[in-house]
């Protein structure tokens, strides 16, 4: 469970963050728990389903875990999801590393997209991790998720790195924020 993985630096999980996506739709996000394990796998499996056209079969056998497997990725990893209306429509994880912080996994299910999901699930990782005195959120996209590069770009991360072929053959950019 996710209470027993929190190290000893980081603090008490925040509020639950209401987040105005679009004009009359509460979205809620918060720390996720054991029991949103199989929705979160069931929404990975909906997104990169729905992506998978021409991506590397590695990159979609990984980014579709089992519960088992996604069990051993909140090993030092802290996840959020969000809901609307209680249900489980975006899933992202921050890992804290020497004084910065790594988002991986984010995903937001293709029925809600440009509704403010990602926004908000990055703002409530944006905080956790400020709390906890990283002073720099990091992530890394394939060059070919566009959707995802708009996604930092808009939300004011700077493009700081480009790396050639370094995941499954895959062009890879990164972006920072600080916070
Ligand atoms: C990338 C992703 C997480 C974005 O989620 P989202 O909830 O739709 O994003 P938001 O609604 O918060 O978007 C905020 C802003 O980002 C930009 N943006 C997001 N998706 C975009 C797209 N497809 N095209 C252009 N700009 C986009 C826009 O500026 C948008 O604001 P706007 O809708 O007011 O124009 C989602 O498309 C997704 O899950 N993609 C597949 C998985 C993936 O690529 N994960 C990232 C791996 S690094």
């Amino acid at each position: 469970m996710a209470e027993q993985h929190r190290s000893e630096r980081e603090p008490e999980p925040p509020p639950a963050t209401i987040a105005p996506a679009k004009p009359n739709v509460a979205l809620v996000v918060e720390r996720i728990t054991h029991q949103d394990v199989p929705a979160i796998c069931a929404l990975y499996k909906k997104v990169w389903d729905a992506e998978k056209e021409g991506l590397p079969p590695e990159l979609l056998k990984t980014s579709q875990p089992t519960p088992l497997e996604f069990t051993s990725w909140m090993e030092g990893v802290t996840y959020f999801a969000a809901r609307r209306d209680g249900r489980l429509v975006g899933v992202v994880g921050c890992e804290l590393g020497d004084g910065s912080a790594h988002l991986v996994h984010l995903a937001v299910d293709p029925d809600v997209r440009r509704q403010g999901v990602a926004s908000a699930l990055l703002s409530a990782a944006a905080d956790w991790a400020k709390r906890s005195n990283a002073e720099e959120l990091w992530v890394d996209a394939l060059a070919r998720f566009r959707a995802a590069v708009a996604l930092f770009t808009r939300l004011g991360f700077a493009e700081c790195g480009h790396l050639h072929k370094h995941q499954w053959h895959e062009d890879v950019r990164l972006f920072e924020r600080m916070l």
